[in-house]
């Protein structure tokens, strides 16, 4: 993609921020961060935080097949990524500022924490495409809960069971122990450690992303008349795509603590995002946004 050959100053980014009607905006792990939530991949984030574990990759505490084979794993981490209660940050806030003035066409975050909610970001607007811990669902049978049901195992780091598999898993659990006891243990039968456990709806990798993510995607791109891609790394297909698949006329903005450098944007805002939004809300559009945190921001 070759950048917009007249798109490039801060002026640029307010004149399309003022004119955007559609504007899709993408965000990860870095819109949350200043509620002390770790992101991922930066040095001090949630998988240099999974090294203990020897895993050969600690992305792995997210893998469906490691979840298959030993669902423990993920029970003993999960507790660390659950997400707060009512907080959100002044960057939600701002997606919210552009939902109430009929500029955001959608949010497709692929943070779990569900913070665009609390910042009042409503359903049809948001697109969860890692899924997230609103709801979660039986590995085997797909029996669906409010993800709250599992929070006090979560924190616990014990593992849930689905009421509705327990006879067969019961069971499943004799039979592979009276195998292992005659010696014929084989490592298909690993399968059982996940039978009918709980499982947060999260995107774990290997599996498909939420029907909603594909439902909308392919029309939304055609539709925007601006990206911004904040707070996120943009490691992750297939949502990492999208920024190659908006049409070359739509501006791409970035607002990041650090450059990507795999992707070119037309405007790069490198710095912490809530201060970087704070300010050019502030200082250039004179917008206002509600977070308690915006005035404080100001006055630093
Ligand atoms: P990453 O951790 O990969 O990237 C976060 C980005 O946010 C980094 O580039 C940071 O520089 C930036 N950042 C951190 N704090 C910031 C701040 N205050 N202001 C601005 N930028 C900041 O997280 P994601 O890109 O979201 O999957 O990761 C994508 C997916 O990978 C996640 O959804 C997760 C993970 O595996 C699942 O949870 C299933």
């Amino acid at each position: 993609r070759t950048r917009l050959p007249n798109f490039h100053t801060l002026n640029d980014v307010c004149n399309a921020l003022q004119k955007a009607r559609h504007i899709l905006v993408l965000t990860g792990a870095g819109i949350s961060t200043s509620l002390g939530i770790p992101d991922f991949r930066s040095s001090t984030g949630f998988y240099s935080r999974m090294k203990y574990l020897g895993l050969d990759d600690p992305q792995d505490v997210f893998s469906v097949d490691l979840f298959r084979q030993d669902p423990s794993i993920f029970y003993s981490i999960a507790h660390l990524i659950l997400p707060p209660d009512k907080a959100c940050t002044p960057l939600h806030a701002f997606i919210k500022l552009l939902q109430d003035k009929g500029k955001l066409l959608r949010n497709y975050t692929q943070n779990i924490d569900n913070l665009e909610a609390n910042a009042g970001v409503r359903p049809e607007n948001l697109v969860q495409c890692h899924g997230s811990f609103a709801t979660a669902s039986c590995f085997t049978c797909n029996y669906k809960v409010p993800g709250e049901v599992l929070y006090p195992n979560l924190r616990a780091q014990e593992i849930a069971y689905c009421p509705f598999c327990a006879v067969e898993r019961k069971a499943l659990v004799q039979k592979y122990e009276k195998m292992e006891d005659e010696g014929s243990y084989s490592r298909r039968f690993e399968d059982i450690n996940s039978f009918g456990v709980m499982k947060p709806d999260i995107t774990f990798f290997g599996e498909d992303l939420p029907d909603r993510y594909h439902n909308f995607i392919k029309e939304d791109v055609k539709k925007c008349d601006l990206l911004l891609c904040i707070g996120t790394s943009l490691k992750v297909a297939p949502v990492s795509e999208i920024v190659n698949k908006v049409p070359n006329d739509v501006p791409q903005i970035l607002i990041n603590r650090d450059p990507i450098d795999h992707c070119e944007f037309d405007v790069e805002l490198l710095g912490y995002c809530d201060q970087a939004i704070t300010w050019l809300c502030n200082e250039k559009l004179h917008w206002k946004i509600d977070h308690p945190k915006f005035e404080e921001i100001i006055g630093s």
